[in-house]
């Protein structure tokens, strides 16, 4: 058995669905050789995907990006997320996307003739624990020493890997990056900054992956009257900040208290972060 996967649930593979154990690529797979391929992480409540739409344009972008053509369209994306969800009990699931170029003979450049591998999956998922959402997270700092297409959610992710497990060797959840002084986002997540109690994030831009919270949040700012700033924030910016948030599918949105094992502001989470979280609950709650 698979560390961390209990039993053998079906998953999707070029079709069909077959148990994961039974679900096998070709080692050739440009997926596996080159890091050749795209994903997403559809986070579903209730057996409802959320944000869906957002989710599907991503990955449509992300294959355009790469040259990719995309293998389906978005209603039959759509289906196949509800036939992923179908294969689970959970309420809660994460749905798990992924394309690569496909199988072919190893050479870097494209082959002539490929048909992209398209994988989905879909996994219980555990929603942040409340002593996380209450009393936060701990982050540490480091220079991102990723690429210079980080906008596009490619499964080549050796610098996130390494990066997040720079965290964990720190006993923190996340790593917050910065790129010549200034901050990008973290490993797998996008990262906010309070100040005076305006949010301030990074601009949209080939540096950062634009979180579908991202959106998200954006679009709660507005309509809760919190005035967000994006651009460029220096890493003196952060680490004077009131409050520094997280905010991924897996892990929603986190107050950051500790950086570096200094207290962020007051130490706890902020106000900024009690009303991003109450829009996100009733969001959720709505669906
Ligand atoms: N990661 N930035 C990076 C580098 C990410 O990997 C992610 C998400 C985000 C936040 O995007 P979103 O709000 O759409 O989840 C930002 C997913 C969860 C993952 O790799 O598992």
């Amino acid at each position: 058995m698979i560390p961390g996967i209990a039993g053998d649930p079906p998953v999707y593979l070029n079709g069909e669905f077959t148990p994961l154990s039974q679900a096998k690529i070709s080692v050739l797979d440009r997926g596996f050789i080159f890091g050749d391929g795209i994903y997403e992480v559809v986070p579903v409540y209730g057996r409802k995907p959320f944000r869906m739409a957002q989710h599907l344009a991503r990955l449509a972008r992300s294959l355009e990006a790469i040259r990719i053509p995309n293998p389906h369209g978005t209603a039959e994306w759509r289906e196949l997320v509800g036939k992923l969800i179908d294969t689970s009990d959970a309420q809660d699931q994460f749905v798990y996307l992924q394309v690569t170029r496909g199988v072919a003979k190893r050479d870097h450049a494209f082959p002539a003739q490929v048909v992209p591998t398209v994988f989905g999956m879909t996994s219980p998922f555990a929603r942040p624990a409340a002593a996380l959402r209450e009393q936060g997270v701990k982050a540490v700092t480091m220079p991102d020493e990723r690429w210079l297409h980080c906008e596009i959610k490619s499964t080549s992710l050796l610098g996130n890997v390494l990066a997040r497990q720079f965290a964990a060797d720190r006993d923190a959840l996340e790593v917050v990056m910065f790129r010549d002084g200034y901050l990008s986002e973290g490993s797998s997540s996008n990262i906010w900054v309070v100040k005076d109690g305006r949010l301030v994030a990074p601009q949209k831009n080939h540096l950062i992956l634009e979180g579908i919270r991202y959106g998200f949040i954006e679009e709660m700012a507005s309509a809760k009257g919190i005035p967000l700033e994006m651009r460029p924030v220096s890493q003196a910016e952060v680490e004077a900040a009131d409050e520094l948030m997280l905010s991924s599918a897996t892990k929603e949105i986190l107050p950051i208290v500790s950086l570096d094992g200094k207290p962020v502001g007051s130490g706890r989470p902020g106000p900024v972060y009690a009303r991003l979280r109450q829009g996100y609950d009733e969001a959720i709650a709505a669906l």
